[in-house]
């Protein structure tokens, strides 16, 4: 992994992500010991679009590995407000540090970036394209909730037209295999095209597609909630009338199954009621903690220093 780019998750193997998963896993219980991977590395963070999770766990990740971080958190005091372009933004940021995280509001940004710059990119969401390392914290949650990743029958519900996690997590699960889909959504939201596509040239996974999220729920091992999301959209009529479809509360938790996992990339707006937040259930705070713990992992990786104490081919103490 060393020196990679990540702008979708194809740019791993299936290995080098069950890695990234044990090694977050280490990282987690070796907190002292991996403190100092990273001394004199730094990561820029160039978000040119809101995030609060993201960034801070992108930066949080690196100063919890030694290393430090420099970036800008809205282009609006950059030179992108001169015009500069992001080929030009990263040969530039690349002659001061070791790796970068960009989000970007146009699909394909991180791919622009990842060709300009003489350091590893990661992508950290262009559009309504791909956010991988959300996907790496997903996968992460599934696996410490269920032991596996596979063998699994996954609800996606709210915005799967612009949601990104969803296309991430999608192609991410659809190579790993024995995954039943269930994508719930109005059908303005619906899943594309392409990523329904990914789903059928996979042999062992399937779909189906509902708009009825109560009738749908009984059958689930996960809910991934997703938020309507306001700035996606070309018609605020349109947001307005869509953004409540669904609301997950204690009403509709009761029809789910007793170890059923409900994840959310958050933010979240009005689609999971508070009160589900007491609920054994609700995984997306662990989400939370699992993104910040993989990106550990993925920089360490990217910038090729190793974890004290960590054997990549010890055996996997959980399955895939
Ligand atoms: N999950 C996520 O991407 O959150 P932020 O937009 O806050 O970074």
């Amino acid at each position: 992994m060393v020196g990679r780019s990540v702008v979708t998750l194809d740019d791993l193997s299936t290995t080098e992500i069950l890695d990234l998963l044990d090694k977050a896993h280490y990282i987690d219980g070796h907190r002292r010991q991996v403190a100092h991977t990273c001394d004199g590395r730094v990561l820029a963070t160039l978000f040119y679009e809101p995030s609060t999770r993201t960034r801070l766990s992108f930066e949080t990740a690196m100063l919890r590995l030694g290393g430090k971080v420099i970036g800008f958190a809205g282009a609006q005091l950059s030179s992108v407000t001169k015009g500069e372009s992001i080929s030009d933004t990263l040969k530039t940021v690349s002659n001061y540090v070791d790796v970068v995280a960009i989000r970007h509001p146009k699909e394909g940004a991180a791919l622009v970036a990842r060709q300009a710059a003489s350091v590893p990119v990661i992508n950290a969401g262009d559009g309504g394209h791909m956010h991988p390392t959300q996907t790496l914290a997903d996968l992460a949650t599934l696996r410490s909730r269920f032991g596996r990743i596979t063998d699994l029958t996954i609800g996606l519900c709210g915005d799967l037209t612009f949601g990104r996690t969803v296309h991430s997590l999608i192609e991410a699960l659809c190579r790993f295999g024995n995954v039943r889909f269930v994508l719930i959504s109005p059908d303005e939201l619906a899943c594309p095209q392409y990523v329904l596509d990914r789903i059928e040239a996979t042999p062992t996974c399937s779909y189906v597609e509902t708009r009825d999220l109560a009738g749908a729920i009984g059958g689930l091992d996960v809910l991934y909630m997703t938020r309507v999301q306001k700035e996606r959209f070309f018609n605020e009529d349109d947001y307005l009338r869509l953004r409540d479809t669904y609301i997950l509360d204690e009403a509709k938790m009761a029809l789910a199954k007793p170890d059923m996992a409900v994840l959310h990339p958050l933010p979240r707006v009005n689609e999971i009621a508070v009160e589900v937040d007491d609920d054994p259930r609700a995984a997306y705070f662990e989400q939370v903690r699992n993104g910040m713990l993989m990106r550990m992992a993925l920089e360490s990786s990217v910038v090729g220093d190793t974890l004290p104490g960590y054997e990549s081919n010890e055996p996997r103490k959980v399955r895939v």
